[in-house]
């Protein structure tokens, strides 16, 4: 198959570059006039000129890879649009949250919903992010906070898993707040005996260590205990510095997510690891956060990864241009830096980047296309007008 009248070919990246540092998320390969070959789904080979005709038209548009949204906690029932007027009067998130609103709410709905209903509301997020140009998401559990809640989630995301065209990873977040009637210290226990069933299910293991929430040593105690099931990627430091990535990067986590809080030492215990630090602007946005240091990570030469963080707490919003757009607007990141954010690095965040996030020969052909006239600079500063006309994956 072949696309051809292609206006920009947009993200290509040599074989085995699995992320983007420090000046190198400002670059990427682009070509105007081009064609693109597909071949049993995968990238099979691209060019500039002649080709003129082909199976799908480009129509002079811009194509690049589908959006990778590496953090999601888009398995959950009904909303919190409730809570919405006691934010709007000034409530904190942590305020609504010791009233007994926040996760807890969530984990409450969650628990009266069916197995099948759950499946049925998240799917329409899901396509939704799909529609938007998502072709990789990760979904984490964290609403059920009990063993069977939990375990009915990642049950869920698996039938998301083996339904739709995206890539799907899951994560068990079963440490996402103290599930209801459990001590701290009895429900860090409940978790760390849901592992081993977890593992069976999830990809990756995910704790909210922050403050008002599980404690640096919790953290530990449960990651110690998922050592050789599951791959660690963390909630830290949206509410507090909290120690959260010192303690993701001593277990190998393959990324620390939120970083609203991030001093100079989190970048110094970074630097040189595998971990992927990612930021999630749009909970920024909506709680009125401040937006993560993403250019000061990328001047000390590491990586970023923008994601969603879609959830019916902190953003309920799954939309990825926003996202990169945010990413410019807020963090000051450059179009490329931010494109790069969104995919290559998103991608790795989920251990998908030799496969997902960028036009490379023999990774999977999940791709925008784009109206004509449009560019990454474009896309990122208009950033509410509709420029999406097909996704491919
Ligand atoms: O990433 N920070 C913790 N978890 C989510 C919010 C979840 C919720 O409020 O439902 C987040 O922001
Ligand atoms: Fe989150």
């Amino acid at each position: 198959m072949i696309i051809y009248n292609i206006g920009l070919l947009v993200g290509i990246v040599p074989e085995g570059v699995l992320r983007k540092e420090g000046k190198e998320q400002g670059e990427t390969g682009i070509l105007e006039n081009a064609w693109l070959r597909i071949e049993d789904g995968r990238i099979a080979g691209f060019g500039t000129g002649s080709v003129k005709e082909g199976d799908i038209d480009a129509c002079g548009g811009m194509v690049m890879p589908g959006f990778c949204d590496s953090h999601t906690h888009i398995v959950y029932a009904g909303s919190r649009d409730s809570e919405f007027l006691d934010k709007i009067n000034g409530l904190s998130y942590e305020e609504i949250a010791a009233r007994g609103g926040g996760i807890l709410n969530s984990a409450d709905l969650l628990n009266r919903t069916s197995e099948d209903e759950l499946l049925r509301q998240s799917m329409v997020r899901v396509n939704e992010m799909m529609e938007k140009g998502t072709v990789a998401m990760e979904i984490k559990s964290g609403y059920g906070l009990c063993p069977e809640g939990e375990m009915k989630m990642l049950r869920v995301i698996d039938r998301i898993r083996r339904t739709v065209p995206a890539a799907v990873r899951s994560t068990f977040l079963g440490a996402h707040a103290v599930g209801r009637g459990y001590s701290r210290k009895a429900y860090v226990q409940a978790v760390i005996d849901m592992i081993p069933e977890a593992a069976k299910w999830a990809d990756f293991i995910d704790v909210f260590c922050d403050e008002g929430f599980f404690t640096v040593e919790d953290t530990d105690r449960i990651l110690t205990a998922a050592k050789g099931l599951l791959t660690p990627k963390i909630h830290a430091n949206e509410l507090a510095v909290s120690g959260g990535v010192q303690v993701g990067v001593k277990h190998g986590a393959l990324s620390v997510d939120h970083l609203e809080r991030t001093t100079d030492a989190e970048i110094k215990v970074l630097k040189g690891t595998g971990t992927m630090p990612t930021m999630l602007p749009g909970s920024s946005f909506f709680l009125g956060l401040p937006y993560g240091r993403a250019k000061d990570f990328i001047k000390a030469g590491l990586s970023v990864a923008l994601a969603s963080d879609y959830n019916p707490g902190s953003s309920p919003c799954g939309d990825m241009r926003f996202v990169m757009a945010q990413g410019c607007i807020k963090m000051r990141l450059t179009p490329i830096e931010a494109f790069n954010a969104v995919t290559l690095n998103s991608a790795y965040a989920m251990g998908i980047s030799k496969d997902y996030g960028s036009i490379t020969p023999g990774k999977k052909a999940a791709l925008i296309l784009t109206e004509p006239g449009w560019d990454l600079t474009r896309m990122a500063y208009q950033y509410q007008t509709p420029c999406i006309r097909k996704v491919i994956q």
